[in-house]
């Protein structure tokens, strides 16, 4: 009999965790290219974030770095390092982690660290991403996943979902709507990721040997 690896994935978060869900669901004890996939852990900096129940649900180990009385934010990720080193990942993925990291941070897990944002980026930086979008009469909007670097949400995208704008839309319509695709999203670049078709090469996303373009790969 041979015995699978496995590819060690740490969730963080700081809310409801529904991208965390969506990887439960889709990824979490499958079986990936002859791999064993796992979600070690999921870290948020909420004690309160339902995320958390979603994963002990799940029989995930759960752990809370609280971010709240740490002033220096190079103090806080040395505490969140320490905290993802226990588990020695393939794989992080920020999913709804709402802190800005610090460079060091961010460099020491490079390549190997995912984020989702809602917005169709380079558009959107930031928060209140729908109701901007909203804002400019924008016809079109929605998520996407991009590998993390130091400059906030402006690493390689590797994929993108657009949704329709409606004039009668609200930020939580367009949320809503946005969320749906981006659970089909993460997913997918997760499994891109962890069985080795993609990769970042030199600041770009590589998929299938292929360097991807700005917006990430298009099937059209
Ligand atoms: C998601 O829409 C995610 O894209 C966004 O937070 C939400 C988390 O929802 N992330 C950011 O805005 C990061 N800049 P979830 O907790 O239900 O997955």
């Amino acid at each position: 009999m041979t015995t699978l690896v496995t590819k060690k994935i740490v969730v963080l978060i700081s809310g409801n965790g529904t991208n965390l869900q969506a990887i439960i669901d889709k990824l979490h004890n499958s079986e990936l290219a002859n791999q064993k996939v796992e979600v070690v852990a999921v870290i948020s900096n909420k004690a309160d974030a339902y995320g958390l129940q979603r994963a002990s649900d799940a029989g995930i180990n759960t752990q809370v770095v609280l971010s709240e009385g740490i002033n220096s934010r190079e103090q806080y990720d040395l505490l969140l390092s320490e905290a993802i080193d226990t588990f020695q990942p393939d794989l992080i993925l920020m999913a709804g982690f709402m802190r800005i990291l610090s460079t060091q941070f961010v460099n020491k897990y490079i390549g190997k660290m995912l984020n989702i944002h809602p917005s169709l980026l380079p558009k959107y930086q930031g928060v209140n991403t729908h109701q901007r979008a909203i804002d400019a009469g924008d016809s079109e909007h929605g998520a996407s996943v991009h590998f993390v670097t130091p400059e906030l949400d402006s690493g390689p995208t590797v994929l993108q979902a657009k949704v329709p704008v409606f004039a009668e839309d609200t930020a939580e319509d367009l949320a809503e709507r946005v969320l749906t695709q981006e659970h089909l999203i993460y997913p997918l670049v997760t499994q891109w990721f962890l069985s080795e078709r993609l990769m970042m090469v030199n600041s770009q996303a590589v998929l299938d040997g292929e360097i991807l373009p700005e917006n990430g790969y298009a099937a059209d």
